[in-house]
């Protein structure tokens, strides 16, 4: 009788909106490994926002736990995962625990892991800032992540260089981010599928196809307060525009949903929606002439599909895009926002050149890597390709799709 195949018992555990997306075609290409036997754990630290991408992946999650409360404190959470966390490593007994980047769910994940003595694999390994309040908490996650990995998963050789000059324990591979593997499936679905771009644009109906589209996103915890008033004073100020619109869905943080709402809600230039799923999202940044954001995910997407990213930090924990010419880091000052928006619009030139597509973060085979170093084969690693040449003027490009304009969502 033939002896069953040795499986290695992954346990994925997550918790967010961006490691759901980042997770999701990793998830994937471990399932389909003979190899491996692949269970989810979702810590439930969002849940509207985390289910969505579930769905659209087709990915069923062995555990859901239940530790989000509306406004929770980082410790009140911490302390909630570790209560739920621990349970499931029980009943699972995983020979890895995999986590993802730098949230919460993601830290407690691994020390939970580590107190077991389960290895654990960190994706999305070595970025840092160097500044451990920026951000806040997360330098500090990703930080403790990678001091107690046995894998380290680092998207690119800056990230990589980072963990080799830390004389970190684990093994690192340069694998490309995965953010590009979930970014390039949903991208191709909707390029190839008409029906799909004209049932996406259906919701988006209330954008006027002869304004250019700033698209905004911004949840940083640095950022609450004083940032996200100086960002809404920003935004009124470029909403006087007459040749440009807004549209920002708006984070459920009641920090950010609070704020953006009071200064910025009824401007009738301003179009705040809620949070997206993540193929109209995907369809919005391909839609978007300059993308406004402080989120890492946008950052690392955006480039790639060649669209012009100003990041409202101080700081970036991936200077690849910068160096590419796609980022420019704005911080929150209001003047120096509407100068970096409108310099983007007004200097066709400079739009250009921010605006060819470069893939600094990875070539859509992130996770095909890391099937292949957990299963312990050779593993080709990413290196970056030259970026597109500089597009044609703005009037010889085609528009995407033909856009009827209509009336305000909301
Ligand atoms: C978290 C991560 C951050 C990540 C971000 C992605 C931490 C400390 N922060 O920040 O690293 O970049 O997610 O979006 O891990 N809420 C809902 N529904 C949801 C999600 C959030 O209502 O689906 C509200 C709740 O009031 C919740 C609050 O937002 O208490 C804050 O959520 P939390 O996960 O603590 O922090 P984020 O700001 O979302
Ligand atoms: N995103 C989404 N819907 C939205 C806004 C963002 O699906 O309305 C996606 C985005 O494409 C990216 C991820 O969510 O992949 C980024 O999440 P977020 O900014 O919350 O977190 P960060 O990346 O900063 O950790």
């Amino acid at each position: 009788m033939a002896r069953a195949h040795p499986q290695l018992k992954v346990l994925s555990i997550f918790g967010t909106r961006p490691e759901a997306i980042k997770m999701a075609p990793l998830i994937k290409a471990l399932e389909a490994e003979q190899g491996i036997d692949s269970k989810i754990c979702i810590t439930g630290q969002h849940q509207s926002m985390l289910q969505q991408v579930l769905d659209m992946f087709d990915l069923k999650a062995d555990y859901t736990l239940d530790v989000m409360t509306p406004g929770q404190t980082l410790n009140t959470l911490t302390a909630a995962l570790y209560a739920a966390i621990d349970p499931v490593l029980d009943a699972v007994q995983p020979d890895k625990v995999l986590v993802h980047g730098d949230t919460t769910s993601a830290m407690v994940a691994a020390m939970s892991a580590f107190h077991r003595r389960i290895p654990v694999a960190h994706v999305e390994a070595g970025l840092r800032t160097g500044d451990i309040h920026q951000p806040w908490p997360e330098e500090m996650n990703r930080r403790s992540i990678d001091l107690i990995a046995d894998h380290l998963f680092t998207p690119t050789a800056e990230s990589r260089r980072n963990v080799l000059g830390e004389r970190l324990q684990g093994v690192s591979f340069v694998t490309g981010n995965t953010v590009i593997d979930a970014l390039k499936m949903t991208a191709e679905r909707i390029d190839k599928n008409r029906q799909l771009r004209v049932a996406l644009d259906r919701q988006f109906n209330f954008i006027d196809a002869s304004r250019k589209l700033l698209l905004v996103t911004g949840h940083r915890r640095e950022n609450f307060g004083d940032g996200f008033l100086d960002i809404c004073e920003a935004l009124r100020r470029l909403a006087k525009r007459d040749d440009l619109q807004i549209v920002y869905p708006v984070h459920l943080n009641p920090n950010v949903l609070g704020p953006v709402t009071e200064r910025l809600g009824g401007l009738p230039n301003v179009h705040l929606i809620k949070p997206l799923d993540y193929l109209s999202f995907v369809r919005l940044m391909q839609r978007a002439h300059v993308v406004l954001t402080d989120s890492g995910g946008v950052q690392e997407e955006a480039p790639s599909l060649g669209k012009p990213v100003l990041v409202m930090r101080d700081v970036t924990e991936r200077p690849e895009a910068v160096a590419a010419g796609t980022v420019r880091l704005v911080g929150t000052d209001p003047d120096t926002i509407e100068k970096g928006v409108c310099a983007l619009l007004d200097d066709d030139q400079l739009w250009r050149m921010a605006s060819r597509a470069s893939n600094p973060y990875g070539d859509g085979k992130a996770c095909a890597r890391i099937v292949d170093a957990l299963m312990g084969r050779p593993v080709d690693e990413f290196t970056v390709e030259a970026p597109d040449p500089i597009p044609e003027p703005i009037e010889a490009q085609r528009p995407v799709l033909p856009l009827r304009s209509a009336s305000s969502l909301h």
